[in-house]
């Protein structure tokens, strides 16, 4: 065992924060930056957005619609820990996009604004989060200004996402009447500054609960005990293994526009979140970050980075060992041999060289076509782990192509871009693979294809809709798939692996199926 290594891999902390739009998410990524004294200049984060393109300007459609369609990666150091923080893009139609980063994170921040609760997409993604175990940090965003009251939220969360949380720290008063918070494990009080702003690092003023007395208005202070002894009669003990298991949510309140409750969060994350895990591969072995041997996998291609050169950069997460430049390693679904020559590391836009990276990192790696989205990458021969899971999407089409000379190029295209993840692709089964009918989870996934063709292959194409909305992979009994390819009511497909796939346009039809092909079991996540 390599010590270094060890040691290296134990001071990673890879995460995510992931929220329903306006929730506060770049302001708070921006913020958490400031604390780590990773910017000097909160507004950065937030100026790339204002730009309209962050990170990448690689595509009109971004620009156009001031919306930002990749996840970049930011690396920073605070109290020892190396935080590794995957960006997940803010637009619901590329939700996809933030699916297969939560297979590459430790832990995730799951940030709400505290007048809304639970929205749609804070559900959607946590339910992602479920599915892996990722341990989920809860933060109660904007309490400078008025929002539902703390008990009733706290069990609004817990009832709605069937979770346990547990207050780590406890609010005075909300909005106007903010005045801080009370820390659980001591009981001293951070004390809010309402004119903390922008650039300023405040680190806030802690006093005892008692002196806290002094200085804020007793009805504040008395409402808060209340709800303090409520929470410790009713409420759920805090535990670090209930917390790594994922299922438990340490729950910290704060308003990160005025930079109040971002450095217990970041302190949190750099202490307790979890380290990098294991993970299993294919045939069953459980692979530690302090075995010695190298392997990562693929959780995002991201095509046309720098807009001067066309390139790619697959995103790689570091699972085990070493990873250094220039290593040869092996791509676990071909066997081939690839050379590490120019890996990178992130820090929001600039890219730099990078020599080495341990367990929990990510290391961007420049594809010259010959990765895809769920690949592992090995030293010393070849290693699969259990594969990125394909969500249902949502929305259905096909391509018409204008020149039908152009065949070649466009089945070629979008083969190629299902393989980095822009959409998924849906087969007749026992014809050939052509004109295969295309998958979304977000419309916009159709646009960034179209473009994408246009531009890369030289294809211009007319995206037709097709009336589905829903799909299903088929597993259980074989008979009831012979049931559903037999019947007229039900389009079946096959996916690239060749698994079925039920196509409809509503659940009432999924219903019928379950009714009527016995023994059949549906699935909206590709089995692996
Ligand atoms: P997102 O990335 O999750 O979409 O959210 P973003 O950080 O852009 O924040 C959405 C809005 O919420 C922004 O206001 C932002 O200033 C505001 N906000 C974020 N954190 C807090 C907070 O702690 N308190 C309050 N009161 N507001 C907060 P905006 O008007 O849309 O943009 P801007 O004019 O402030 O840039």
């Amino acid at each position: 065992m390599d010590l270094a290594q060890d040691r290296e891999a134990a001071r990673r902390r890879a995460f995510a924060i992931i929220s329903h739009p306006d929730a506060g998410k770049t302001t708070l990524t921006e913020k958490l930056l400031l604390y780590a004294r990773a910017i000097h200049l909160a507004g950065s984060v937030k100026s790339r957005k204002a730009s309209k393109h962050a990170l990448s300007d690689w595509m009109a459609i971004e620009k156009e619609r001031g919306i930002s369609v990749t996840s970049s990666v930011l690396q920073f150091e605070h109290q020892g820990k190396v935080l590794n923080l995957l960006d997940t893009p803010g637009h619901a139609d590329f939700s996809e996009d933030t699916y297969r980063v939560l297979a590459a994170v430790d832990s995730a921040v799951m940030l709400m604004d505290h007048s809304k609760g639970v929205e749609a997409r804070t559900k959607k993604l946590f339910e992602v989060c479920r599915l892996r175990k990722v341990p989920v940090i809860t933060f109660m965003n904007k309490l400078d200004r008025a929002g539902l009251e703390p008990l009733a939220l706290v069990d609004d969360v817990s009832q709605q996402l069937n979770l346990k949380v547990a207050p780590l720290n406890w609010p005075i008063g909300m909005g106007r009447e903010f005045r801080g918070v009370i820390d659980l494990a001591t009981k001293d009080v951070l004390l809010f500054e309402a004119e903390a702003h922008g650039t300023q690092v405040i680190e806030a003023k802690r006093v005892s609960f008692e002196e806290a007395k002094t200085l804020v208005e007793p009805h504040l202070m008395a409402r808060a005990e209340e709800e303090l002894e409520l929470v410790a009669m009713a409420g759920e003990q805090w535990s670090v293994e209930g917390f790594l298991s994922g299922d438990l949510s340490p729950c910290f309140w704060g308003s990160a526009m005025t930079n109040f409750g971002v450095e217990p969060l970041l302190e949190f994350l750099a202490l307790q979140a979890a380290p990098p895990g294991p993970r299993a591969t294919e045939d069953g072995t459980v692979i530690q970050p302090k075995d010695e041997r190298f392997s990562g996998f693929i959780f995002k291609i991201q095509a046309n980075m720098n807009p001067k050169h066309r390139d790619r950069i697959a995103f790689l997460r570091v699972v085990s060992g070493h990873f250094e430049r220039d290593m040869d390693v092996v791509i676990g679904r071909n066997q081939q041999t690839m050379r590490m020559a120019n890996p990178h590391s992130f820090m929001a836009q600039e890219r730099s060289l990078l020599e080495s990276a341990y367990p929990g990192d990510i290391v961007g790696i420049h594809d010259p076509g010959k990765l895809r989205v769920g690949d592992t990458l090995a030293a010393g021969g070849p290693m699969r782990f259990a594969g990125i899971p394909r969500f249902a999407p949502e929305h259905f089409g096909m391509l018409r192509l204008s020149d039908p000379l152009k065949r070649k190029a466009m089945d070629t295209g979008i083969e190629q871009l299902a393989h980095e993840g822009v959409i998924q692709l849906f087969y007749r089964i026992g014809v050939d693979r052509t004109n295969p009918y295309l998958g979304a989870v977000g419309l916009l996934q159709f646009e960034v294809l179209k473009e994408r063709l246009k531009h890369e292959y030289g294809v211009e194409a007319k995206f037709e809709a097709l009336p589905f909305k829903l799909a299903r992979w088929i597993g259980g009994a074989p008979e009831a798939l012979t049931w559903l390819k037999g019947s007229s009511s039900f389009t079946v497909m096959e996916d690239r692996n060749g698994h079925p796939v039920l196509l409809c346009d509503s659940d009432w039809w999924i219903n019928y199926a379950k009714q009527n092909a016995k023994g059949v079991e549906l699935y909206d996540i590709e089995p692996l």
